[in-house]
């Protein structure tokens, strides 16, 4: 059910979480304020309890309340990617942001997110915590159709159109002085090095240890379909006769039925249209898609690498 902005912050303001448009994927909104609207956004999700939040805000100075210590390495960072797809974890002071936000972490996550309709509803809620609008393990909602199908069609939701860049932002931690990538996202790495005079590290995810990113341990992004990747070099027999999502510049002359992401060489496009290319997969039925891997290891093309490659996990 499409609400305007004022009616979503009515219905935040009143403890009913809403869907809303941000410019990396559509978000599930509850004020901070409100801890039985934060619950009921764990439920609707099915998200495990110690998988934190984040916090969005309308400017950097909103987080100073939160928070003992802000350098001029925030400041810095702050000033050159936000607001923008970029997600920063920070060192909390005791109490001040709810357990459940935080999962009882030391550290939240706070973004300034760009999309207009998002400022505008944190300008009339205060902060709010927004996960991605999905079922928990699910590809995140890039459309207003995504979170009806997750959500049914009588939740609320904001209409802003299609994601204008499809994948969820990059987060970062500081670790002994410098920015590191806890998840890989809309803003490549290298992206960075202009404002931190270094690439930041793309801290790998250990199962082992306990992650620096609680949502690195659970599956993420999978359509019902299985997904088999693949790189197109003699592969016609492998992939004839079946359903093969891959790049209009590309032949796939033995595939039965093709999705296509995009030109190979846009990985704008190819991360726009990813999640809405997996759900049409499973609106369509299929049950097995063979996926063109063979995209380059470089900028944006690693984000989405790192989700197909999640999407693709058989278990876990
Ligand atoms: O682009 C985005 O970031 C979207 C839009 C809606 O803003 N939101 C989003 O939220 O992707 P979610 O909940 O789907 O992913 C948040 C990630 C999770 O992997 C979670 O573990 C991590 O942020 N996170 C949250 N708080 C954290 C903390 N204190 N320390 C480390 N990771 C944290
Ligand atoms: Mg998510």
């Amino acid at each position: 059910m499409k609400i305007s902005i004022a009616q979503a912050a009515e219905y935040i303001l009143k403890g009913q979480p809403v869907a809303v448009p941000t410019e990396t994927v559509y978000g599930l909104a509850a004020s901070l304020n409100h801890l039985e609207s934060i619950d009921k956004v764990f439920q609707l999700k099915g998200r495990p309890s110690n998988n934190p939040l984040i916090i969005h805000v309308a400017e950097p100075e909103q987080i100073i309340r939160f928070t003992s210590s802000l350098d001029k390495d925030f400041w810095k960072i702050a000033a050159a990617f936000w607001p923008g797809p970029m997600t920063l974890v920070l060192p909390i002071s005791i109490a001040t942001v709810p357990n459940r936000v935080c999962a009882g972490l030391a550290t939240a996550a706070f973004r300034i997110p760009r999309h207009p309709m998002a400022q505008k509803l944190i300008q009339l809620t205060g902060p709010l915590v927004m996960p991605s609008a999905n079922l928990s393990g699910r590809p995140s909602a890039t459309s207003v159709t995504h979170v009806e199908t997750d959500f049914g069609i009588d939740f609320p939701v904001v209409d802003g159109g299609v994601s204008e860049r499809g994948l969820e932002s990059t987060i970062l931690y500081q670790l002994e002085g410098r920015w590191v990538i806890i998840r890989q996202g809309a803003i490549a790495c290298q992206e960075f090095v202009s404002v931190l005079g270094y690439e930041p590290f793309i801290e790998k995810h250990d199962r082992a240890k306990s992650p620096l990113c609680p949502g690195q341990l659970y599956r993420h992004y999978a359509p019902q379909a299985s997904l088999e990747l693949f790189k197109p070099i003699f592969c016609d027999e492998l992939i004839s006769n079946k359903v093969v999502v891959g790049y209009s510049d590309r032949a796939y002359q033995a595939a039965q039925k093709i999705y296509y992401l995009g030109r190979s060489h846009d990985p704008k496009a190819i991360a726009s249209s990813l999640y809405a290319t997996l759900r049409s997969l499973d609106q369509d039925g299929v049950k097995q898609a063979y996926l063109d891997f063979d995209l380059p290891d470089v900028g944006l093309y690693r984000t989405i690498k790192e989700r197909i490659l999640k999407a693709s996990l058989k278990e876990g």
